[in-house]
């Protein structure tokens, strides 16, 4: 199954083109030896990036008082996390809002729903005291990245995610269309672009919780953090007007992991989440 992702992901820069600066943004960011003017200069090599960046730097999602005029100033005034965050967004955002079709993914739908994962990760990360905060963040974000990959091949079986009840699980889809699925696909494309294992693995599992390596703590809160944003319905209208179902997480919770700090403080990680997601998601009106 591996190499049946690998083939995928052979041809991605067809595909799923990821700007070159992007993609180094993303692997320098979470590299153990991070140097952070090293990180703006790259960062500064590409004006789409940081503009981007100084939006979002800008925004409620962060609250600052003073404008930030300049990716140095992001660092100085934020400190490290939170330049990490923000450039693994911006350089992020480009790959996953396009459409797909075979999912049944409008423009901007895949995108909000990874930065919403994200966002949610992120805190439920920061509570179970996780160690490399910004690696489940980026795992958040990318979980669903091998949609893009498979959206076309999907296509080319005539899938149309829109026509079917959804009695199949999607992932039986596409392992009966494709012999792989979009998380072991997302997982090979991450570790292609050289991504640490703490980003690619929980990845390669937030539809699976079977594995050893779902234990992890960061694959279990993307499993966690995915399955609640399940859970959280919203006006796709308004982009944040956010619903979320106690009932069906009542219902759901015997399946999900068990996450260090997260039922006791679940009230305030869910309100949390809505006010910084709807902070942010207005940054990249798409
Ligand atoms: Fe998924
Ligand atoms: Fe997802």
């Amino acid at each position: 199954m591996i190499d049946v992702a690998a083939e995928y992901v052979k041809d991605v820069e067809k595909i799923a083109p990821c700007p070159e600066v992007a993609l180094d943004v993303l692997s320098m960011a979470h590299a153990p030896d991070c140097s952070i003017p090293k990180l703006s200069e790259k960062i500064e090599q590409d004006p789409g990036l940081t503009a981007n960046m100084l939006q979002m730097a800008n925004s409620a999602y962060f609250g600052h008082m003073k404008k930030i005029t300049s990716v140095k100033d992001i660092i100085v005034r934020m400190g490290v996390d939170a330049v990490k965050i923000i450039s693994i967004t911006s350089a992020s955002v480009g790959l996953l809002r396009s459409p797909q079709a075979a999912y049944a993914l409008g423009r901007g739908e895949l995108w909000r729903h990874s930065f919403a994962v994200a966002i949610l990760s992120n805190i439920i990360a920061r509570y179970a005291k996780a160690r490399d905060t910004s690696a489940i963040y980026t795992a958040g974000l990318l979980h669903d990245v091998g949609k893009v990959i498979l959206d076309r091949p999907l296509q080319l079986e005539s899938y149309n995610r829109s026509e079917y009840d959804e009695q199949e699980e999607l992932l039986a889809v596409e392992r009966r269309l494709l012999h792989t699925d979009h998380a072991e696909v997302g997982m090979a494309l991450l570790e292609k672009w050289g991504l640490p294992e703490a980003v690619a693995v929980p990845v390669g599992l937030h539809h699976d919780m079977a594995q050893p390596q779902s234990r992890r703590l960061g694959s279990k809160i993307i499993y966690l953090a995915d399955h609640l944003v399940h859970l959280t319905e919203y006006d796709a209208g308004s982009a944040g007007d956010f619903f979320f179902d106690v009932l069906a997480y009542e219902r759901l919770k015997g399946e999900l992991p068990d996450v260090p700090n997260f039922e006791c403080n679940m009230r305030l990680i869910i309100e949390e989440f809505v006010d910084k997601y709807h902070d942010a998601v207005a940054v990249f009106s798409l």
